[in-house]
């Protein structure tokens, strides 16, 4: 549906970045027509009206990093249920990694994801291209078919995989550059990694698992900069996890080079000690570290050093979860765990007010990806792409209750105080109070 069809929507009582007291916000023709406690006085006919009952109002939340799983896994995700989940979770933009089978390593894939995306018409879905071809890391894709096809792909990615040559990685900078494109990196030096399944520390010696040291990931991200420096690159950080690549970035960025960087929810709240039951749910790549990681990433996310979040919302099946812990497939779900877990780590403690938290989960990716109709601000004239979020509605995580095709959520149980109420994309109401509206 065109923007011009759909009808005019009227968001009672809602706080704009949860500043000041509760207005109206008038959305027309996909967008913000007015905004003020008498807003709806200048509702056309046949408005449809939410009341959203003093609910905070963000800019729809924009993730460059998801993995919908379709082509190839449609048993665990597809790009409709993957969308359903991201408009629960107040995601109005999210990017598709390019591990699927086959891989979105060439413009014909890409293109197919782009457009079921259009068909499903819940958020926006970007189609990220792979860098290497089949993410081998041997041989580089034709990122410029990628980018000038339908999909317009502007960010590349083995993610899954790390673009470990160097070589292989400083043509791809090149390139990119070349292409106003951005590479984003799974910084994981495979030679470090062979058979880890657990972050590199006393937790994983105690239970016998083979570690994934710091070193694997810092040595990447140590390397890229300095490659995208010498390329005039961008470059961006997937899934930072360490005390060390947070010094890394502060000093890259300090030297003036063009890296941005990524952190999940989930290391942002977890630690190593969650693998003491062996439970295959906590398996992720990159592991997660020590609590002094946590903090360390939780304030350069304060500070900026890390610019946003990202989910790395990973669905698996069930039998590739619940079984040896080193048999587990890694990755976690985050799509609709996102908003509460940020907000009960940096805005319920006073580190971070709601505009900032747009900042981290909407602006700056926005930015990162080059979107002009996302991550905008909740203004006059701007596009409708919202995310209205009730701070105090105590709820429980149930894997199973979630849009997602698969359960594996970490947070299965525990309870979090805010939740996404309202989602709108492109001026439509998406998703209300948990339901996605079709
Ligand atoms: O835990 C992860 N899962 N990390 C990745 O890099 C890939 C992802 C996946 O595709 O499942
Ligand atoms: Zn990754």
């Amino acid at each position: 549906m065109s923007p011009r069809q759909t009808p005019p929507l009227l968001l009672s009582r809602v706080r704009p970045y949860g500043e000041g007291d509760p207005v109206d916000v008038l959305v027309v023709d996909g967008r913000i027509a007015a905004i003020g406690p008498d807003a709806g006085a200048d509702a056309p006919d046949g408005t449809e009206t939410h009341d959203l009952g003093g609910a905070v109002l963000l800019p729809g939340f924009v993730d460059l990093h998801t993995h919908l799983r379709e082509p190839g896994r449609e048993d665990t995700e597809t790009i409709a249920t993957g969308s359903a989940a991201a408009v629960r979770g107040g995601y109005t933009a999210v990017f598709a990694m390019a591990n699927t089978q086959p891989a979105q390593d060439n413009q014909t894939v890409t293109d197919s994801v782009w457009r079921i995306g259009r068909e499903v018409g819940l958020c926006d879905v970007h189609p990220v291209g792979a860098v290497t071809v089949g993410l081998k890391g041997e041989q580089l894709t034709e990122m410029g078919q990628m980018a000038s096809g339908e999909a317009g792909v502007r960010i590349f990615s083995d993610d899954g995989m790390c673009v470990y040559d160097p070589l292989i990685m400083r043509r791809a900078l090149e390139y990119s550059a070349g292409l106003g494109v951005l590479v984003a990196q799974h910084a994981e030096e495979p030679r470090l990694t062979r058979g880890a399944v657990a972050h590199e520390g006393p937790t994983a010696a105690r239970l016998g698992l083979t570690g994934w040291p710091r070193s694997a990931e810092e040595s990447i991200v140590a390397r890229d900069a300095i490659l995208a420096r010498d390329a005039g690159a961008r470059v961006h950080i997937c899934h930072a996890s360490t005390t060390g690549t947070v010094e890394l970035l502060t000093w890259a960025k300090g030297q003036g080079i063009a890296i941005t960087a990524e952190v999940t929810p989930h290391h942002l709240l977890l630690d190593d000690t969650r693998l003491e039951t062996y439970d295959g749910v906590y398996r992720v790549n990159p592991p997660l570290r020590e609590e002094h990681d946590t903090l360390a990433l939780r304030r350069a996310l304060v500070e900026g050093v890390i610019d946003c979040v990202a989910t790395d919302h990973a669905p698996h099946a069930a039998q590739e979860k619940c079984c040896e812990f080193a048999a587990a497939r890694p990755g976690m779900l985050g799509l609709e765990t996102a908003l509460p877990i940020v907000a009960s780590l940096l805005v319920e403690t006073g580190d971070m007010t709601w505009r900032d938290l747009a900042r981290v989960m909407s602006t700056r990716p926005a930015e990162i990806a080059g979107l002009t109709d996302q991550g905008r601000p909740i203004e006059v004239g701007e596009p409708a792409n919202l995310a209205a979020v009730d701070p105090d509605s105590e709820w429980t995580v149930v894997g199973e209750e979630l849009a997602s095709l698969s359960a594996n959520t970490p947070y299965e149980g525990m309870s979090f105080s805010a939740r996404v109420v309202g989602t709108v994309y492109r001026g439509r109401l998406v998703s209300r109070d948990g339901e996605v509206v079709a």
